[in-house]
């Protein structure tokens, strides 16, 4: 009996992995839905080049294969695999300084007085796509700073990632001297020691952050983040087209309490996705505020 081998077309004959145009746009919609990452045509290459080497490291030659067992079979580890290569975690301590500095001595000292007034001493912060921590570990250091009385706070940083490796990372808390550039050397001192391999982030600032894994598609997830005085979400709406990045920030209205600010990256803005926030003016920065008077 005579018999046919069929090649798939996600496959040369010399084994190399085909990832055309069509090939690259059904893995992008693939991804976009489930994340609001949006990956446009010209960065193929980019993911081309991640996708490739890791379809070789598992001894894969068809991308039709691959693709199919993402869509259909897979039960999401090797999903998340995939993410975690093709997201930027670009990050560093202390990064957008005035922006901090805005935080740190006008928003911060605003909310505080109010809850203290209130007699509620909780605080709830959220730094959403934290990547490998620098940025929740920063606020610890701030808010260790400019709280005197900390100890009388009930203070959470929640810090969430789509991506584990970055998690895994962030959770270690150890640094290279490219993070730590920019960190203030009296809270360098203050705040990190030398461990092999870097700088470690001292238990203090450590026992504020709270990391979790959280897709912030993730509807469900997201709307158990209650109660949150500030988020921070910086540099990574950049990432989402203009439906998803409507969709998260609706969310984080809803999860926020009436007078809590947002921080988007020095690139990013709300003006075309929401009029819900207050817009203010700090220092020449523009800062967002859901307004203390009204619902939605
Ligand atoms: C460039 S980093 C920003 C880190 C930090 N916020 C900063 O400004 O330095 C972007 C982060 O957003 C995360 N991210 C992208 N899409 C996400 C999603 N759908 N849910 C949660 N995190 C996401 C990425 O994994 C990445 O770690």
């Amino acid at each position: 009996m005579s018999s046919i081998s069929i090649r798939s077309r996600g496959a040369t004959r010399s084994g190399e992995v085909v990832f055309d145009v069509s090939r690259f746009i059904k893995l992008r919609d693939l991804i976009y839905v489930k994340t609001g990452i949006f990956f446009e045509e010209k960065k193929l290459y980019y993911v081309k080049k991640r996708v490739k080497e890791h379809m070789t490291a598992l001894g894969m030659e068809d991308f039709d294969t691959y693709y199919r067992f993402l869509k259909f079979r897979d039960d999401g580890t090797e999903f998340q695999k995939l993410v975690n290569l093709l997201t930027t975690n670009e990050t560093y301590f202390f990064r957008e300084f005035d922006q901090l500095a805005v935080f740190a001595e006008e928003c911060l000292y605003e909310v505080c007085t109010r809850k203290e007034a209130g007699g509620v001493k909780r605080l709830r912060i959220w730094s959403a796509g934290c990547s490998t921590g620098e940025e929740p570990y920063t606020l610890s250091i701030i808010l260790l700073e400019m709280l005197d009385d900390i100890a009388s706070w009930d203070v959470v940083i929640e810090a969430t990632d789509i991506d584990t490796d970055a998690l895994e990372k962030a959770r270690r808390g150890v640094y290279g001297k490219r993070s730590v550039r920019f960190v203030p050397g009296e809270y360098f001192k203050k705040y990190f020691e030398p461990v092999e391999g870097g700088y470690r982030v001292k238990d203090p600032v450590r026992k504020l952050v709270r990391f979790s894994h959280l897709n912030l598609m993730d509807s469900k997830k997201m709307h158990s983040m209650k109660g949150m005085d500030f988020i921070f979400c910086r540099n990574v709406l950049i990432y989402f087209d203009e439906r998803s990045r409507k969709e998260v920030v609706a969310h984080f209205y809803d999860v926020m309490n009436p007078g809590g600010y947002i921080f988007l990256g020095h690139s990013e803005s709300l003006s075309r996705i929401t009029t819900a926030f207050t817009i203010k003016k700090a220092d020449g920065l523009i800062v967002y505020q859901k307004p203390l008077d009204r619902g939605r």
